[in-house]
């Protein structure tokens, strides 16, 4: 089967999406090429924006990738005042963001779990709940997860980080508090409480194959996830993983690959949502456009207080540490009307796949 025919097929088989995970030159080009047209054939050329508040670094795991892990002691830790957030939520509302994403290290004490109710309720009582809510505040229990949707957030995200159980134990420590069967529980109970699911990977981390990758893009179809969030893996001085950064892609090799991804994502879930992670603008300045432009529909523009958000350095040299929120919002107008995108302002940007599903679904 030609390059072309394999592009315009409905369903990809593992064989044919690795043989598109390997494309090269002109294969490549069409690759991306054909992922913005089925893009913006099936979701037009909107960008939708989350406001991201990095709510706290406190955290109880300790992955072997990550720089907030608990075992880090160099990172001072940190958590907003209520006031911090809902001010956070008003910029957004303000910004015309649409929506906010409250992203925190995990923690699952009654007292975190009543905080984040609390603010939930008071992001949804800005102008008469207009705002749209994701959680990315990692494994809990379906209660909590019920109890927090009840509450008035909608999407939440929590990648699995690496569907290949082996290769998840070798990038998380083999313990009860990182437990592969316990994070796809976690992933089927916000399928089940009805949240839009948000799931996703690092790509280019050490000991990861082109069938791991193949398999993780499989795996999303197979779960039927509204969201989807891929980066490059980032190796952090102050953990495990770093000792493998001379065994792993180039920065330029693992940013080439998370666009692979995405793209054949796009032909495969056409209508989901899926993020320019903030990782790829760390590894090369144009790396959000270049999501954008390779299948791509959302951007997370940082919203937490300059002087908190060197500390939530998951990996280093993150983009956008020292801009200002309000710089972020111009600078991104310009950046995506010179890729021919627009921000779709004031809407709560839902996953077409999701809301075509569940017709009663009350739109905003
Ligand atoms: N490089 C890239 N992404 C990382 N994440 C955590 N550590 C790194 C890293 N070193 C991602 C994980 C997590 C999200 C919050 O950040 O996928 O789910
Ligand atoms: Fe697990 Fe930060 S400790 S992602």
């Amino acid at each position: 089967m030609t390059i072309d025919e394999i592009l315009h097929k409905d369903q990809l088989n593992k064989e044919e999406i690795k043989l598109l995970l390997s494309a090269e030159g002109e294969d490549l080009k069409k690759l991306f090429d054909r992922a913005l047209q089925v893009k913006l054939e099936r979701l037009d050329n909107y960008v939708h924006l989350r406001g991201l508040i990095e709510y706290s670094n406190i955290c109880s795991k300790y992955c072997l990738y990550c720089g907030v892990r608990c075992k880090n002691l160099k990172v001072e830790r940190y958590q907003l005042s209520d006031e911090e957030v809902l001010e956070c939520a008003k910029l957004a509302h303000e910004l015309g963001y649409g929506s906010v994403a409250l992203q925190s290290g995990e923690r699952s004490d009654k007292a975190f779990v009543d905080k984040i109710t609390h603010l939930v309720k008071e992001i949804k009582k800005i102008d008469n709940g207009s705002l749209g809510i994701t959680l990315s505040l990692g494994e809990q229990t379906e209660d909590t997860y019920r109890r927090w949707f009840e509450a008035g957030a909608h999407r939440y995200l929590l990648r699995i980080e690496a569907s290949n159980e082996e290769l998840y134990y070798k990038i998380h420590p083999h313990d009860a508090r990182h437990d592969f069967q316990q994070r796809l529980a976690c992933i089927d109970s916000l399928l089940k409480v009805g949240y839009q699911t948000g799931t996703g990977v690092m790509v280019g981390l050490p000991f990861q194959t082109l069938d791991d990758l193949a398999d993780d893009l499989l795996f999303f179809k197979e779960k039927d996830v509204a969201m989807v969030g891929m980066g490059p893996f980032i190796p952090h001085p102050d953990t495990p993983l770093w000792q493998y950064r001379e065994q792993i892609p180039t920065a330029k090799k693992r940013m080439e690959l998370t666009l692979k991804m995405i793209a054949i994502l796009r032909l495969m879930m056409p209508e989901i949502n899926m993020v320019a992670a903030t990782a790829n603008q760390t590894v090369d300045p144009q790396g959000r456009e270049k999501a954008i432009l390779a299948g791509a529909n959302v951007i997370m523009p940082n919203l937490t207080p300059n002087e908190f958000r060197e500390n939530y350095l998951i990996y280093p040299d993150k983009a956008c540490v020292k801009d200002k929120p309000d710089e972020c919002h111009s600078c991104l107008d310009i950046r995506l009307a010179a890729i021919g995108h627009k921000v779709l302002y004031n809407a709560w940007g839902d996953s077409v796949a999701f809301t075509k599903g569940n017709p009663n679904y009350s739109k905003h």
